[in-house]
C-alpha cells in the first residue's frame, strides 16, 4: 500500500519559501503515528525543510543532484528507485512531500491521509487536486480550534476507487 500523507488548506496550499504554513501538534502527532515504523519518501527540498531524518523511519531522498551524502539516510536518483527501495523494507511505504513529489506520485498512490486545514494562506507550493472520480472519502474526524492551534482542521482518509467497483 503507497499512501501519500499531506496537510493542505483551502486552496490544496502546502508551503512556502520551503517551510510548512502553520504549526498543529495534533497533525505533527498524527504524522508521527501515522509513519513511524515504515519507510517514507520525500523530496529533497522537503528533506532540508525538515532538516534532519525523521527517526524510526528509513527516510528515502529522492533528489537528480550527484555525490551528495548525509548520515541516516537513503538518496535515490527518481522515484521508481524509491519506491523500489521502501516496497523491500516494508508493504506500507509513505510519500511526504513535497509538491513536486507529490505530483509525480498520486498515480501510482493506493491512499491520501489528508489534513485539511481550515483557512487560507500564502503559498508557492500546493497539493494536486483530488480528482471525485478517482478517489473516494472513506474517514473523516475533525477540531475545532484551541490554544494550541489556530486553526481549525480535519483528518480526512481518500482511497482510490478500484475500477472493478465501478
Ligand atoms: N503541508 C505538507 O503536508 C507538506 C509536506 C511536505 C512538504 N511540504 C512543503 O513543500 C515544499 C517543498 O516542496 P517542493 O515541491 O518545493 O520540493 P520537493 O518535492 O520536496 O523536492 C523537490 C526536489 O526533489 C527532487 N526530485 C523531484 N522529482 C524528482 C525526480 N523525478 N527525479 C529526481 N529528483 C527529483 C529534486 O531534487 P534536486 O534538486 O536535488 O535534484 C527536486 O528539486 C516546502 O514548502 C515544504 O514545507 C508541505
Amino acid at each position: 500500500m503507497v499512501t501519500m500523507v499531506v496537510a493542505m488548506g483551502d486552496s490544496n496550499e502546502i508551503g512556502f519559501n520551503n517551510q510548512l504554513l502553520w504549526h498543529l501538534p495534533k497533525d505533527l502527532k498524527h504524522f508521527k503515528e501515522i509513519t513511524s515504523g515504515h519507510p517514507v519518501i520525500m523530496g529533497r527540498k522537503t528533506f532540508e525543510s525538515i532538516g534532519k531524518p525523521l527517526p524510526n523511519r528509513t527516510n528515502i531522498i529522492v533528489s537528480g543532484k550527484k555525490d551528495w551524502f548525509e548520515e541516516g539516510i537513503l538518496i535515490v536518483g527518481s522515484i521508481k528507485e524509491a519506491v523500489k527501495f521502501a516496497k523491500k523494507i516494508d508493504e506500507e511505504v509513505f510519500i511526504i512531500g513535497g509538491g513536486k513529489i507529490y505530483e509525480q506520485t498520486m498515480q501510482i498512490a493506493d491512499r491520501i491521509e489528508v489534513t485539511r486545514v481550515n483557512g487560507s494562506f500564502e503559498a508557492d507550493t500546493f497539493f494536486p487536486e483530488i480528482d471525485g472520480k478517482v478517489w473516494a472519502k472513506t474517514d473523516e474526524s475533525c477540531f475545532e480550534a484551541d490554544e494550541k492551534h489556530a486553526h481549525s482542521f480535519c483528518f480526512q482518509t481518500f482511497e482510490k476507487i478500484k475500477t472493478e467497483d465501478l
